[in-house]
């Protein structure tokens, strides 16, 4: 591998992919090949063989994905498994057949079972059942881990499946339907700044000063969770690309967590919204507490290095400067 290698990065316009992308050109990588899912359809096999014929890319990283928060995973279950399936057996199969020597794999935390013990650690994978409201994505995503493992064991090629915690970041999905919980509340706090509150009780009784409209979010508050600046994973990616890995699954995450409580009061203060936040504990909460064992890829030489409030701030900014130009995600 060197700076001239050609590498395909699927899913290079997503939130995921084009910061690869971006962490690759700075590293000085020039041979760099992507795809928009119009210009080819990572589901259609055969299409899939011939760009893999014609490109013949030494590299390859999977960052194309059918992904969405809770509510879509839980509402569209179909696409959320056959879909994923399809794009990662497509790439996988064409890579390997190409003779691709590197690949690199990207699935997400939810592959560990519902009620594992905290922190995650790579060896929990299959050990119990997992949580309902994402199965669907979950399951996919381990047959993915699984077939690159099969490659690994039987050709003895360097396909690694590397399995980041929530992501946020500039690019990210800021769709209310379809989103994740961190962009979601940027949104939603965002937006209610400009909506004064209409309740009695929301009005200051200071002079010149009005709450802003509350915010109401999913869920009871209580969850925990990890995330990780989309920025440091893709650091991770041209970590894994550069270092010849010896096992196929590792943990990307920060290693720290916080209630889903603390994170909304931590982008209030970042967005400075001044109103109430609302609990709709109708809504599933999901998996108790995600927390990632990130001890092996420490161990590898990687760590992250964005804190959580920096990489909010940075996400805030980019959202100011790209509003009107979120993703509306249609799920057919
Ligand atoms: N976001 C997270 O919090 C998170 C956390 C852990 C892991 N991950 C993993 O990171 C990867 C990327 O996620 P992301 O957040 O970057 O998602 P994203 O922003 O929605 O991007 C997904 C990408 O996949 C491409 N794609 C989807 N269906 C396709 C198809 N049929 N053919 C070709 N390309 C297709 C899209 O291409 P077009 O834009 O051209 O349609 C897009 O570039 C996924 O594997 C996901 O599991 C994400």
């Amino acid at each position: 591998m060197n700076k001239k290698s050609k590498i395909y990065i699927a899913g290079h316009n997503g939130m995921v992919g084009s910061a690869i992308w971006r962490a690759l050109e700075k590293e000085d990588y020039k041979n760099l090949v992507g795809k928009t899912s119009k210009e080819l359809d990572l589901r259609n096999q055969q299409a899939v063989q011939e760009f893999f014929s014609k490109e013949k890319p030494e590299v390859v990283i999977d960052a194309a994905a059918r992904v969405g928060g809770i509510l879509a995973n839980n509402d569209y279950p179909y696409p959320f498994l056959m879909e994923n399936m399809q794009i990662q057996n497509n790439l996988i199969d064409s890579s390997h057949k190409a003779d691709v020597q590197k690949f690199i794999f990207l699935g997400s935390s939810c592959i560990y079972p519902k009620l594992a013990p905290q922190p995650l650690k790579e060896e929990y994978l299959l050990t119990g059942p997992l949580e309902p409201t994402n199965e669907w994505y979950a399951i996919a995503k381990i047959t993915g881990v699984k077939a690159c493992e099969a490659i690994r064991k039987q050709y003895g090629k360097d396909f690694v499946s590397l399995m980041p915690t929530n992501l946020y970041g500039p690019f990210d999905n800021f769709d209310l339907k379809t989103s994740h919980v961190l962009p979601a509340m940027i949104r939603k706090f965002h937006e209610a700044l400009s909506m004064l509150s209409t309740l009695e009780t929301g009005v200051d009784k200071f002079e010149g000063s009005v709450d802003h409209a509350p915010v109401t979010l999913l869920g009871s508050g209580t969850p925990m969770r990890e995330f990780l600046y989309v920025e440091d994973l893709a650091e991770a990616v041209v970590f894994a690309l550069e270092n010849k890995f010896t096992e196929n699954l590792y943990n990307v995450g920060t290693g720290e967590d916080l209630t889903i409580r603390e994170l909304a009061l931590l982008i209030q203060k970042i967005v400075g919204h001044t109103g109430e936040i609302i609990w709709d504990s109708t809504k599933p909460d999901g998996t108790p507490r995600k927390l990632m064992d990130v001890s092996k890829m420490t161990s590898a030489g990687w760590k992250a290095k964005t804190t959580l409030e920096d990489g909010i701030r940075k996400t805030y900014q980019w959202f100011l400067e790209n509003q009107g130009e979120f993703k509306e995600v249609k799920i057919d």
